[in-house]
């Protein structure tokens, strides 16, 4: 593992300012977010299902949507109960999504414009609903810290697996990076 789950949450939750408040907020909408998880999960894979190359991605195997859909319901929902207050099976469980799609190759490009589509819908459904900007807000924070888990993992995965194979210190890998960069 790359990256201590629980520390990396903690310095998250720090940086995008997602604070006890929120969490209570969450916590006492934990039955109205498993109410319209289902109805978020249609959206999210209505919209992964329009772009062909994400497309293909969900139809590669049999059953994968339908799992998909019992798994995003989860996901969901989690957000809300925290699971153990946001702690380290929280951390833990982000990390693996994160691993997962970077062995599946889902990247960046595919991942923020769908967390884009969970905002933008949850918004729309907390309007109709008459909830607060509180929740909102909170909402909008985890939804960050979970994107960052699994943007981080496509890093962290990427740079454990050259280091594993060649033997390079991460040293000389960055130095490699920085004059890459450079010249790009
Ligand atoms: C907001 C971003 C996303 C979230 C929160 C999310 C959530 C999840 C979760 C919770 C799992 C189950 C992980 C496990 O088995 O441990 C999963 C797996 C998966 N996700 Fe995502 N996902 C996101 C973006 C995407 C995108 C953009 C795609 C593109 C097609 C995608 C395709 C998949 C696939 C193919 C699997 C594996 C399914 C299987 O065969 O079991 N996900 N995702």
């Amino acid at each position: 593992m790359a990256i201590d789950p629980l520390a990396f949450i903690d310095t998250l939750e720090r940086r995008i300012g997602f604070t006890s408040e929120d969490k209570s907020i969450l916590k006492e909408n934990a039955e109205w977010g498993l109410e319209i998880a289902s109805e978020m999960a249609d959206h999210f894979y209505a919209y992964l299902g329009r772009d062909p190359e994400m497309n293909a991605i969900l139809h590669k195997t049999e059953g994968r949507i339908h799992r998909l859909h019992e798994t995003f319901i989860q996901w969901f929902h989690e957000m809300f109960t925290g699971m153990d207050d946001w702690g380290n099976s929280y951390a833990q469980r982000r990390w693996q999504i994160g691993i997962v799609h970077v062995q599946i190759g889902i990247g960046p490009q595919h991942v923020v414009p769908a967390m884009a589509v969970v905002v933008h819908e949850v918004g729309k459904k907390l309007k109709a609903n008459h909830k607060s900007e509180a929740l909102k807000e909170a909402l909008e924070r985890i939804c960050m810290i979970d994107l960052a888990f699994i943007e981080q993992a496509s890093v962290e995965v990427a740079a454990f697996a050259v280091l594993k194979e060649t033997g390079w210190s991460e040293a000389l890998f960055r130095r490699l990076i920085t004059h890459g960069a450079a010249t790009m």
